[in-house]
């Protein structure tokens, strides 16, 4: 039997129609999503580029949630103020950037802002594990970070698993993100290793109907079937 947990839907803009994103974000906010997803890319950290806080900045008026802020950038410390200033309620930052962490945590918690720290699919929960008491959430990359549409890397799951145990253990609030190649099989794989929030960017966008794709996998990965 597994323990049922709140699960929140983050549509990822990546997939979405860029040259009309402002009616997107709309989009999903009227077909039930809880939080924005907002993938951030220098061409750097990753092989490619997307959104600046202007862009960010620009979308704000077009829904009320929450933006979740994903920050894919070798020197994120340079940016947190800007997207704090364009509208993020949650950044995450990845623990492979340079720099001191701590420090870059801080800060962004200093701005009230929620505080998220990610890892590549290549990088050990180890590698995140000391900071669990220090962030809102944790973000276990099920795909290699700077593309939408990729397949859902299975060793994600022993990863959730692990994470999850460590969180609940130290009695934590940390939600648990999985980013990258969630579908309707997958949504079931994660919600039962103890994920709460799932970036979906090709499964809702490729949808016909952006309120079905959303509350299915909301309701596969509360079920653990
Ligand atoms: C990849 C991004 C993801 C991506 C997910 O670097 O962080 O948010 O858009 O896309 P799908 O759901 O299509 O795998
Ligand atoms: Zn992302």
């Amino acid at each position: 039997m597994v323990k049922e947990r709140k699960i929140q839907i983050a549509p990822s803009m990546l997939a979405a129609d860029f040259s009309r994103l402002g009616e997107e974000v709309r989009r999903v906010t009227e077909a039930g999503a809880d939080l924005i997803h907002l993938d951030v890319m220098d061409g750097h950290f990753v092989p490619n580029l997307t959104m600046g806080p202007q862009l960010v900045k620009a979308l704000r008026s077009y829904t009320e949630l929450p933006f979740d802020v994903h920050l894919m950038l070798t020197h994120p410390q340079e940016y947190i103020d800007t997207f704090v200033d364009a509208g993020a309620d949650l950044i995450t930052i990845h623990v492979e950037v340079d720099g001191q962490l701590s420090k870059m945590m801080d800060g962004i918690r200093k701005r009230g802002v929620k505080v998220g720290l990610a890892l590549r699919p290549q990088t050990a929960t180890s590698e995140v594990e000391p900071y669990l008491a220090d962030v809102d959430l944790v973000l276990p990359m099920s795909v290699e970070p700077g593309f939408g549409g990729q397949s859902f890397q299975m060793n994600t799951l022993d990863k959730i698993d692990r994470l999850r145990n460590l969180i609940d253990a130290q009695g934590l609030d940390v939600d648990i993100e999985v980013d990258g190649g969630i579908n309707q099989k997958t949504a079931v794989l994660v919600g039962r290793s103890g994920a709460t929030i799932l970036v979906a960017g090709t499964a809702i966008f490729g949808s016909d109907e952006l309120d079905r794709a959303i509350n299915t996998l909301r309701e596969l990965a509360s079920s653990g079937e």
